[in-house]
């Protein structure tokens, strides 16, 4: 289904391949909270990619390495629950999957069972075949990511851009016709030159979705933190910064601090202080406010 101007789409694995076959880019960033999925779904992303990237830049790991499957359903469950219409997609993490089909089956029913996702993603190339068939076969659609796979940074030492000899373009774009061959539903191509991001996607008949990828494919992604200017030292050229939200937060809680330092935080307005049915000096108005250690206060009264 062609979106439609302004009119929310509840978006799935068919939707993402008919924006393919229709040439409609696809829009893809991470979440991994439930406010940030939120507004990613109010604004009408169409993939939110729950990425082990979050071990990054939630959890402040080196490398997405100590990701657990855990983490990835605790985060899942909190973008579920802020999400009405994009697919959500989640990074299946480090040896959750590649030591048998057996374990790929387990970690990848539990993600979708427990948390309730559109489907899971595998970083690998045509080795991971065999488990993406058994995974698509008994009806858990997998995304596949080539290129500059972070769970295989020992393995490679650098985070440099990836195939970029002839021989190595013409094994990822082997990699990439297995994959669709295999069942998966889309690649995102990290970190690759351009011109072989382009070979890809007319290749393969799935979406190809970059990131550091070039313009050639059918979607982008990025990490949210990255292009909201929250990773601040990270400046790979591929990272385009929408916001520059690190100063954005550090001025506020300058302000704060300073403000409770000197005083003028919290205000008269600012308090609850009179007691129910007394008034108070501060608005002349009943508040009717339990005072502290009287009950429960709800997140949500103001
Ligand atoms: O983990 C992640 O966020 C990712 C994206 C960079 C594609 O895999």
């Amino acid at each position: 289904m062609k979106k439609e101007p302004g009119k929310p789409r509840v978006v799935t694995t068919k939707t993402v391949t008919t924006m393919k076959q229709t040439g409609e880019k696809i829009t893809m960033l991470t979440a991994y909270d439930f406010l940030v999925a939120k507004y990613l779904d109010q604004v009408g992303i169409d993939i939110i990619l729950v990425g082990d990237s979050l071990g990054n830049v939630v959890h402040g790991y080196a490398t997405t390495l100590p990701v657990t499957v855990d983490d990835m359903i605790y985060h899942a469950k909190a973008v579920k629950r802020a999400v009405r219409n994009a697919l959500i997609v989640v990074d299946m993490p480090f040896m959750s999957f590649q030591s048998s089909t057996d374990d790929a089956i387990r970690n990848a029913g539990r993600i979708m069972k427990e948390v309730g996702v559109g489907a899971v993603k595998l970083e690998g190339g045509s080795y991971i075949a065999e488990i993406v068939k058994h995974l698509v076969k008994i009806g858990i659609p997998v995304m596949g990511h080539l290129g500059l796979t972070p769970q295989a940074i020992n393995k490679f030492g650098t985070y440099e851009v990836r195939a970029q000899t002839k021989e190595e373009g013409d094994e990822l774009l082997h990699d990439a016709k297995v994959l669709a061959e295999a069942g998966v539903f889309a690649i995102v191509l990290e970190k690759i030159p351009s011109d072989l991001a382009k070979r890809v996607t007319k290749a393969v008949r799935v979406p190809t979705i970059g990131i550091g990828a070039g313009p050639h494919c059918d979607g982008q992604v990025l990490v949210v933190y990255d292009m909201l200017g929250l990773t601040e030292e990270f400046k790979p050229r591929f990272v385009r910064r929408y916001a520059e939200l690190a100063e954005t937060m550090r001025t506020p809680f300058r302000g704060y601090i300073s403000d409770v330092r000197t005083g003028r935080f919290p205000t008269g307005k600012e308090s609850y202080w009179p007691w129910p049915g007394q008034r108070g000096p501060a608005s002349g108005k009943k508040t009717g406010a339990t005072p502290p250690g009287f009950g429960p206060v709800a997140r949500h009264s103001i």
